[in-house]
């Protein structure tokens, strides 16, 4: 790999979709420093210095070579005053006093601790160490605490969901899905998407998108998936959302809501004997089984592209995908829609080729996504 720029160094778009991203990152010492300040600045509440880290990571994730020096960073968008005070620290100290603080400080600890638990966000995680408590132990002891059912499960998953799920794990979940829909209606069809179908190797869950040819069945294929699930004995916590996607509404350029469509965020049961290789942890496979988080969406047929998009990631690249159609095009694109202001009419897809186009990108493949 190079580790100076070349020269001409290409001018560096701030827009994750005008970049490609592969997994291959020659800035990692860096990134991993932004993404702890990222971290920290969320469980402060500041969204704007939280996505201030996130951008810049996400620019120095895209460069083919290796930042060496301050002066190689001149011409890169997203980076300003207090990202290049980190990068100098870590330039010339191999490490950045900052992040160790943050690394060493208790409530960092605590919170990134609580928020690892399945269903506990960062406000649950901040009134749990407001109350005092500390660990695991402190809340589960805690009885002026309820649980709801999704952090119930949380805590008696903990161990296997907490640890990584590999790629075997995830292609043997996508035969088990693909039998479960199959015994429904066999011109259904499921397609792996989130991290694995950006070429990760790891994930914290496994994300499929299924769908059916006829319009207004997909609740129905969902409920129905659920259901031959937990015949089987595999479903373990099922947390259904049926849809409430209304066509007639303009796109939501704002990221962080979720999609209307129906969905569902589940825990499967995985049998070793299912995965080439045994399981990924090596205490589910001594056991013989292991607990996977597994989320299911189910857009209608005509949707499927925008689904795909929004689902497939990276968050980052999606972002930036929204604020580059809404400041640079004047369109609204979300994971339902894409909305041209200026002609006053939705513009449909049915391939993620038709909305890069439709936008006036080059298309980015799913593995270049990774930003
Ligand atoms: P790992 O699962 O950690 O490997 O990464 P991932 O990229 O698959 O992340 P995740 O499963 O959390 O999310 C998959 C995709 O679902 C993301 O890329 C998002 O596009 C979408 N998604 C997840 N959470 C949200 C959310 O809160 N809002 C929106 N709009 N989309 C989300
Ligand atoms: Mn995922
Ligand atoms: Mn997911």
């Amino acid at each position: 790999a190079t580790v100076s720029p070349p020269t001409p160094v290409a001018t560096v778009s701030q827009y994750a979709c005008q970049r490609r991203t592969t997994l291959e990152n020659h800035n990692k010492i860096f990134t991993e420093a932004f993404e702890v300040l990222a971290e920290s600045y969320e469980f402060n509440m500041n969204e704007g210095q939280c996505l201030a880290f996130r951008r810049a990571a996400s620019v120095l994730k895209s460069l083919p070579w290796a930042v060496l020096s301050l002066g190689a960073t001149q011409d890169l968008p997203c980076l300003g005053q207090h990202t290049k005070k980190v990068m100098e620290e870590v330039l010339y100290y191999g490490r950045s006093f900052e992040v160790d603080n943050i690394l060493s400080d208790e409530r960092f600890q605590t919170l990134k601790l609580f928020t690892s638990v399945f269903g506990v966000g960062p406000k649950t995680a901040e009134k749990w160490y407001c109350r005092g408590l500390r660990s695991f132990s402190d809340i589960l002891a805690d009885r002026s605490i309820h649980l709801n059912r999704m952090q119930q499960s949380g805590f008696l998953h903990y161990g296997d969901i907490s640890r990584a799920v590999s790629k075997a794990e995830a292609l043997s979940l996508r035969n088990i899905i693909d039998g479960a829909v199959h015994a429904i209606t066999p011109a259904a069809a499921v397609a792996l998407t989130g991290g694995f179908r950006r070429g990760k190797e790891f994930g914290h869950d496994v994300d499929f998108i299924v769908t059916t040819p006829e319009l207004g069945k997909e609740d129905r294929l969902l409920l129905n998936i659920i259901d031959g699930l937990k015949r089987q004995g595999l479903l373990l916590y099922c947390d259904y959302q049926a849809s409430t996607f209304d066509m007639a509404k303009l796109p939501n350029h704002r990221f962080k809501a979720m999609d209307n469509f129906s969905k569902c965020f589940l825990i499967l049961r995985l049998e070793s004997s299912q995965v080439e290789g045994g399981l990924h942890s090596v205490e589910g496979d001594s056991r013989g089984w292991r607990a996977v988080r597994v989320d299911l969406v189910s857009p209608p047929l005509d949707r499927y592209a925008f689904a795909l998009m929004g689902w497939t990631g990276s968050r980052q690249f999606q972002r930036d995908l929204r604020r580059f159609a809404r400041a640079e095009r004047r369109m609204l694109l979300d994971n339902h829609a894409l909305y041209d202001k200026n002609k006053k009419e939705f513009l449909a897809a049915s391939t993620e080729k038709d909305i890069f186009a439709h936008l006036g990108l080059e298309y980015i493949e799913p593995w270049q996504r990774n930003a």
